[in-house]
């Protein structure tokens, strides 16, 4: 059943490149986004975005998309936080809830707290769950039942369609034009074949992975929309492999973490070559100053400008900036995966947690 896997996250984790496929093709067509009940764009002023875990991190990500392609203002809060501080809702936001299950306690709370005061769409891969029922509109993500603890296609499913979401706000809003449109379409159909050469990558992720087995610590960094990729390869290392791991934004780290940096400190730094390239890459020296340990995932051209001195290099394939963070979560989840085999945890089932959180 597990189609030759030793664990449901390895086969969900090779799954991606045809589920992925599979969303594009139901919601994108050549030239045209099709919902399954329109959301016109052209009358929201704001998006909230609310989730848990890594379905928040996918809201974080897409919050730099709406933002940057379709300027749209978006805010995103974690459901146990949202519910509670009765945020003022008007009818011309859009509040939008992401959830693999469906049934998470919080973010169906925050749900209801906007019943009645937004429009309400959710981003589900359980389409018969309380969270998708009690939408106005719900999106499939259509990731195919996930067993594994860790979220992992489910993640880069919500990732697509939040990414298909925004560029229809492009499209509503006249933000965008009608070639860029199609091209950013072409971009994403070709999305599952990068995905397929990131996965290719697979046997220098699980030596990189057996060497960080023995950390104590571990830090992510990324910039801009890699950012919250960097929060969620931590989560997912810190969920299944129990080594401490905490995700920074790049710029962040001189103020206050750089002092956790010795050389018995892993840092993985997700750096794609866009126009923060070159940011990311001078914390990265600041890493190294102090003898931290560089796991430097990048493009081709990234490990040629900036892979010299660094203790490992992932190179990924090259992808439209956009993109990145869809792509860039394959590395994020097969480090988590090999180290957690090299520590002998329970992949499917960490210690403590539950598939699906249906208490407060
Ligand atoms: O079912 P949901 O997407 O609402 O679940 C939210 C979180 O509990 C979930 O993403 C959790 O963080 C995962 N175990 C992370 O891998």
């Amino acid at each position: 059943e597990k189609g030759g896997h030793r664990h449901w996250m390895s086969k969900e984790i090779a799954e991606q490149p045809g589920v992925l496929a599979d969303a594009i093709a139901h919601y994108a067509s050549e030239d045209a986004i099709k919902l399954p009940q329109d959301i016109d764009f052209s009358g929201i002023d704001r998006v909230v975005m609310i989730a848990c875990g890594t379905a928040f991190y996918a809201c974080q990500t897409a919050k730099y998309w709406f933002e940057k392609i379709a300027r749209l203002p978006v805010e995103v809060d974690i459901a146990s936080e949202f519910r509670y501080r009765e945020p003022p809702i008007g009818p011309n936001t859009l509040a939008v809830f992401v959830s693999q299950s469906g049934e998470t306690a919080d973010t169906l709370a925050a749900l209801r707290y906007c019943a009645g005061k937004a429009r309400i769409a959710s981003v589900v891969n359980v389409s018969e769950s309380s969270i998708a029922r009690e939408s106005d509109i719900a999106l499939p993500i259509l990731a195919g039942t996930e067993i594994g603890v860790a979220s992992t296609k489910a993640f880069t499913c919500q990732l697509t369609v939040l990414h298909l979401l925004a560029l229809k706000a492009a499209r509503d809003r006249g933000q965008i034009e009608p070639a860029i449109f199609g091209e950013m379409l072409r971009d994403l159909r070709a999305l599952p074949g990068l995905i397929n050469q990131a996965l290719a990558v697979g046997p220098d992720i699980r030596e990189t992975a057996f060497a960080l087995s023995e950390a104590e610590d571990i830090l992510f960094l990324g910039r801009g929309q890699m950012y919250p990729l960097a929060l969620e390869g931590a989560l997912k290392l810190k969920e299944i492999s129990y080594i401490h791991a905490e995700g920074y934004a790049s710029g962040e780290l001189k103020h206050g973490p750089i002092a956790l940096i010795d050389d018995s400190v892993p840092v993985i730094v997700m750096a794609p070559t866009d126009e923060l390239f070159d940011k990311t890459v001078s914390n990265m020296q600041e890493v190294m100053a102090r003898h931290g340990r560089i796991v430097l995932v990048t493009d081709a051209d990234g490990a040629a400008t900036a892979g010299n001195d660094t203790w490992r290099v992932l190179t990924m394939p090259t992808a439209p900036s956009q993109l990145a963070p869809i792509l860039y979560a394959i590395p994020a989840q097969l480090l988590a995966y090999h180290t957690a085999i090299a520590k002998g945890t329970d992949v499917d089932q960490p210690r403590n947690l539950a598939k699906s959180v249906t208490v407060e």
